[in-house]
């Protein structure tokens, strides 16, 4: 069944904060592989050469992002290395260092080439239980270290059958902002995944995304008044070559975080040339 967008089909949703204003100010389009647990180091490379070999020139206007498994972050950045594709890491700790047995802090991402973090994904909020005063953490430590952080954040299918979709966008926003001064804003991405279209085949659609990304803009004019419209917010839920460029055509969606998609260099190649 098609899940209807909140301005339709079960009544209005206020919008709190009045209509979208389009004040989008981000120039780039951010094109963001997210591998999650999947390939070796020895997998990893390889795709990544191949998303490389087909990349002969990216240009100025698209940051091209992998985020491979932590173990392969290394053997990755060892290949990247006088590309422009960039390097993103999936989670860290907020600590620098100390007694976490299992967990990687920020300063070793970057030591092995990261630039990039994903934090708040929904498959650690809801699989892994993490709430949000640890992500806010691990934003403040990812800000303060000069990670570029994608903070991601988007309702259950429940959340969005009870018209909760803007309180839950707020709140995680807020919270996993909590703290985040207006000048450390220049390393901000917001990811906006519905967690009912993340691996699912269910994409939100194009009118669906954006009303969400305009609440979020919105909500970022209220949070950073002199930031808020180069604060790039990208989608991520099922993204694929075929409805990649509709998505790319809206005017709040700045670019898109893409799972299942990017482990393939040729659909992820696709993805990429939508955005140049
Ligand atoms: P998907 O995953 O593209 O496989 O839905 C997106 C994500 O989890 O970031």
């Amino acid at each position: 069944m098609a899940i209807p967008s909140l301005t339709e089909g079960r009544g209005r949703v206020d919008f709190r904060f009045g209509e979208c204003l389009n004040n989008s100010a981000v120039t780039k389009k951010i094109i963001a592989g997210n591998w999650k647990m999947n390939l070796t180091p020895a997998e990893s490379v390889q795709l990544s050469d191949n998303i490389q070999f087909g990349l002969a020139h990216i240009p100025n206007s698209v940051e091209v992002i992998v985020c491979p498994s932590m173990i392969s972050l290394s053997a990755v950045n060892t290949r990247l290395t006088g590309s422009s594709i960039k390097l993103g890491a999936q989670n860290m700790h907020p600590a620098k260092s100390g007694a976490f047995t299992g967990e990687c802090s920020s300063e070793m991402l970057k030591a092995v080439g990261c630039t990039y973090i994903i934090i708040g994904h929904s498959e650690r909020r809801h699989v892994l239980g993490e709430k949000d005063d640890l992500i806010n953490q691990k934003m403040i430590t990812a800000l303060d270290s000069d990670l570029n952080a994608i903070l991601c954040v988007g309702e259950t299918e429940i959340e969005r059958d009870q018209n909760l979709t803007f309180n839950v966008v707020e709140r995680q926003t807020r919270l996993g902002l909590l703290g985040v001064s207006e000048e450390k804003t220049k390393s901000l991405i917001i990811a906006y995944e519905p967690v009912w279209a993340i691996g699912t085949g269910k994409t939100a659609t194009t009118s669906q995304a954006q009303e969400v990304h305009c609440f979020i803009r919105e909500l970022l004019r209220k949070m950073f008044p002199s930031f808020y419209g180069k604060i790039p917010i990208i989608y991520g839920g099922s993204v694929t070559p075929v409805n990649v460029e509709s998505l790319l055509a809206e005017s709040d969606i700045n670019g898109v975080l893409v799972g299942g998609a990017s482990l393939k260099a040729d659909s992820f190649l696709s993805i990429v040339k939508a955005a140049c």
